[in-house]
């Protein structure tokens, strides 16, 4: 059996995904047409034509103005039905995906149209493909605290079905300690958290997600290598890095897979996981990024095997459901 057939038939957990991310850009055309919305481009072709990105920033610009089509509950069941399917074929058994309710707020989608499409889907696979899952509820990062706080009030009546918070979009200039009492509010309700932190971001950010903040998860965290005490102190907290190889290259974190950090993550003992952040966008879902890392660079069947692991061991699945996707 070769390195890749490994990989893919792995059983995997993805742990980073925006389900923003994975609105591909033929069903985009199909559900804008459905709900008479019009976009900026006027193909499929044009519209892939124009995901070439310098930075973080550039990608935003486009990822809001494509998540603008979805209006309806059955947008967002679509969605993330199409996802599924799409990483089930992946040998993908387990997620934990992030949506951002302050992006469709913003538009005059209510909260409740958006988790009860989500949800719906989500719970319809678990049943029909066997996929578990955790929701996990984003604040997006340009915005103020009070917004998040606002966010958050809406979400009150869903806890049930939210697992988790986390923060995302535009990392510089928006360091953790700016959300430091919505997130402490988050954590008397009980609810779990993770941060995007040392994408673009520096360590001085990954530090404040640990010590102001006390988060369960680093999102990315690439950055974070570039201190030491850092390290040591992620490696002796046991907490788990989501790392995306392919948006790391289409974002220009890396310039190529082979100076990649994920590898030296390992190699620092650190518990990194391979996901792929916003596969519609990045050119690839989970099986394209490990795939991507045993073309480009010496991986071995030890580290797969291990990466593969780390997202089960770093996901927040109760025990007994991760023994049994193992
Ligand atoms: N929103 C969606 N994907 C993101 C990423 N990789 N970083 C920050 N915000 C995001
Ligand atoms: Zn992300």
């Amino acid at each position: 059996q070769s390195l890749l057939d490994l990989a893919m038939k792995m059983p995997k957990a993805e742990l980073h995904l925006h389900i923003e991310g994975t609105f591909e850009p033929e069903q985009m055309f199909a559900i804008a047409q459905r709900n008479q919305v019009a976009l900026k481009y006027d193909s499929v072709d044009a519209l892939k034509a124009a995901y070439q990105f310098e930075n973080l920033q550039d990608f935003l610009d486009l990822y809001y103005q494509g998540m603008s089509v979805l209006l309806k509950e059955q947008d967002f069941y679509d969605l993330t039905m199409a996802y599924l399917k799409r990483v089930h074929e992946d040998n993908v058994v387990h997620v934990e995906i992030f949506f951002d309710p302050q992006g469709h707020l913003s538009r005059g989608v209510s909260f409740d149209t958006q988790i009860k499409g989500i949800y719906g889907a989500l719970k319809d696979a678990e049943r029909d493909l066997g996929i578990t899952f955790k929701l996990i509820m984003s604040f997006l990062r340009h915005l103020d605290e009070a917004s998040a706080f606002e966010t958050l009030k809406l979400a009150k009546p869903y806890l049930d079905w939210i697992d988790g918070v986390g923060l995302d979009s535009s990392e510089l200039g928006h360091p953790p300690e700016k959300f430091v009492n919505v997130f402490h509010e988050c954590q008397s309700l009980g609810l779990k958290v993770t941060m995007h932190a040392g994408e673009e971001g520096p360590p001085e950010y990954v530090w404040q997600a640990l010590d102001d903040i006390g988060v369960d998860r680093i999102d990315h965290g690439n950055r974070a290598l570039e201190d030491t005490n850092l390290v040591a102190t992620i490696k002796r907290q046991g907490l788990t890095l989501t790392v995306c190889p392919l948006s790391n290259l289409k974002l220009c974190v890396v310039d190529t897979l082979v100076e990649h950090p994920i590898r030296s993550m390992l190699r620092l003992g650190l518990n990194a996981t391979v996901n792929s952040d916003d596969p519609a966008y990045f050119g690839g879902y989970m099986n394209d990024n490990f795939a991507a890392l045993v073309k480009d660079t010496e991986i071995t069947k030890e580290e797969l095997y291990k990466l593969a692991c780390n997202a089960f061991e770093g996901s927040w699945l109760d025990l007994e459901t991760r023994s049994k996707h193992l």
